[in-house]
């Protein structure tokens, strides 16, 4: 029998984003973005954004794991892992601190010359997302964030910036991170979409209940729309200064089973899928919004301005390959009386047949197959996985090992199904396992979520020496890369 394995080709790597990885913030000139203004929680403790910076606050961002500081042995165990690829974030404000000032901040700038330096050092490809939940904070309190159309030319100035800066360095982008989870209630309004609530202190963390009285849809799908434009402008952007770019969307990947076979779970199961995942994965692949869109925005009672030259910008800034995380499952019923399973952030119904995680989100291999069929069916554009992993407690040991068991058993069968999925006749261009270095969980802002490979000794209160100690997970990944994980994918054959 043929021996399995993935493509040499194949883009193995880990991901992050600058807020949850980088720190730094005192550094240079960098200015505020919105999740600096997050203060930390935890699973039951409720985390806030402020509207200045509070001095009985900790705000988990503002150092994260240090990055900024300790990117070349970050990077360093990223070559001996053997990646072939990192996804980060460039943090907007690190350049423009207001983000309107004309030229970028230089420490900022060689900042992020010095990162990729040193990932070509190991042969390792930047995969650069413009806008990680990023937003300067300032444009956010200045403009509703991206409910104005103002913001488009600006966000389009830094976009112009560091695809001229980086033209040698970087060849994938990604415009927007988890565009759709606009669409996601408060949560994606502040940090997808730059609108905050109105208040000196207001509880956002999804892992506690969150006061939605607030929320706009109208300027949710305006923003939604903005960036829309914006990626689409970006993604000719890029092609423009270097036909070499190659541009991805970035979806938060919603699966949703029908909860029971009745037809009308079918069709709310169908409704979210739509809602979630093909609203803004259709305009950014095919260049328009789907035929459902008018009845969506009648039954949400919002009403978007969508211009002839609006159409011509979506139609000609279509992305090269779809990039998506995907952590977990959920279902969906339209029977009010069946309960939102607890912490999990996409506010589906539980579902029988799956375990959860400590934080309640499912585990569904099976999904990343199902899903990885239907976005491929449906777009026919190579797919790259660049959020999956396994958010859980991690122990260190005396002798500085950590046994994280479960997070292989996890990387482990969703490595498995996404071969699965090739061998089904998706086209896969890579796979980055979500915060490969331990780093700040955007949903909570704790540090005891861990879905690192490599461990940071830091505590939720901020404590702790920020060392780093490689996990069980770490040397499993390094062998799994080494082999193309034929180690796995012929066990026992
Ligand atoms: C994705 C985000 O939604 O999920 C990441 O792009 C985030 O920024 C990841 O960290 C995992 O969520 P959490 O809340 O466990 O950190």
């Amino acid at each position: 029998m043929k021996e399995r394995r993935f493509p040499d080709s194949f883009l193995w790597g880990g991901a992050t984003s600058a807020h949850q990885y980088e720190g730094g913030i005192t550094d240079g000139t960098r200015g505020l973005s919105v999740p600096d203004m997050m203060s930390g929680g935890s699973r039951t403790e409720p985390r806030y954004i402020t509207d200045t910076i509070l001095p009985e606050c900790y705000y988990p961002s503002h150092q994260a794991v240090d990055f900024y500081h300790r990117y070349k042995e970050d990077i360093a165990l990223y070559g001996e892992m053997g990646f072939k690829v990192f996804r980060m974030s460039i943090n907007w404000a690190r350049l423009f601190p207001t983000g309107e000032e004309q030229s970028p901040s230089k420490d900022g700038i060689e900042f992020y010359h010095n990162v990729f330096a040193e990932c070509k050092k190991y042969q390792i490809e930047p995969l650069v997302t413009l806008s990680h939940y990023e937003m300067p904070y300032a444009l956010a309190k200045k403009y509703k964030g991206w409910s104005s159309r103002k913001v488009i030319p600006i966000f389009l100035h830094y976009c112009e910036t560091v695809f001229r800066e980086y033209r040698e360095e970087v060849r994938y982008w990604l415009t927007f991170n988890e565009l759709n989870i606009l669409l996601m209630g408060v949560y994606g309004n502040i940090n997808g979409g730059g609108i905050l609530p109105p208040g000196e202190k207001v509880a956002v963390g999804t892992a506690v209940k969150v006061d939605e009285s607030w929320d706009d849809p109208q300027l949710r799908y305006q923003a939604v729309h903005h960036q829309l434009l914006a990626s689409a402008e970006a993604v000719k952007m890029a092609h423009r200064i270097n036909p070499q770019n190659q541009v991805g969307c970035m979806l938060l990947g919603r699966v949703a089973y029908p909860y029971t076979c009745k037809p009308e779970d079918a069709l709310k199961a169908q409704e979210v899928m739509r809602k979630a995942n093909y609203y803004c994965g259709d305009v950014q692949v095919r260049g328009s919004y789907p035929s459902f869109s008018k009845r969506l925005w009648r039954e949400e009672g919002v009403q978007i301005e969508v211009t002839e030259e609006d159409e011509k910008i979506l139609k000609e800034g279509t992305v090269d390959f779809v990039s998506f995380s995907y952590y977990s499952s959920t279902t969906a019923t339209n029977d009010p009386n069946v309960p939102i399973a607890s912490g999990n952030m996409m506010r589906g119904p539980g579902n029988p047949y799956l375990k959860t995680s400590q934080w309640g989100w499912t585990i569904d291999p099976e999904g990343l197959r199902w899903y990885m069929n239907e976005l491929y069916d449906r777009y026919q554009k190579p797919l790259f996985i660049v959020e999956n992993g396994l958010g859980a407690e991690d122990k260190l040991e005396k002798d500085g090992k950590i046994h994280d068991d479960y997070r292989i058993d996890y990387m482990w069968k969703h490595i498995c199904a996404m071969m699965d999925a090739i061998e089904d006749g998706v086209e896969v261009m890579g796979y980055t396992v979500w915060g490969c270095t331990d780093l700040v969980s955007a949903s909570t802002g704790e540090m005891q979520k861990r879905y690192g490979m490599i461990y940071v000794d830091k505590n939720n209160d901020g404590t702790g020496s920020l060392d780093r100690y490689r996990k069980d997970s770490f040397y499993w990944y390094q062998e799994v890369i080494r082999t193309s994980a034929a180690n796995i994918l012929n066990d026992g054959e």
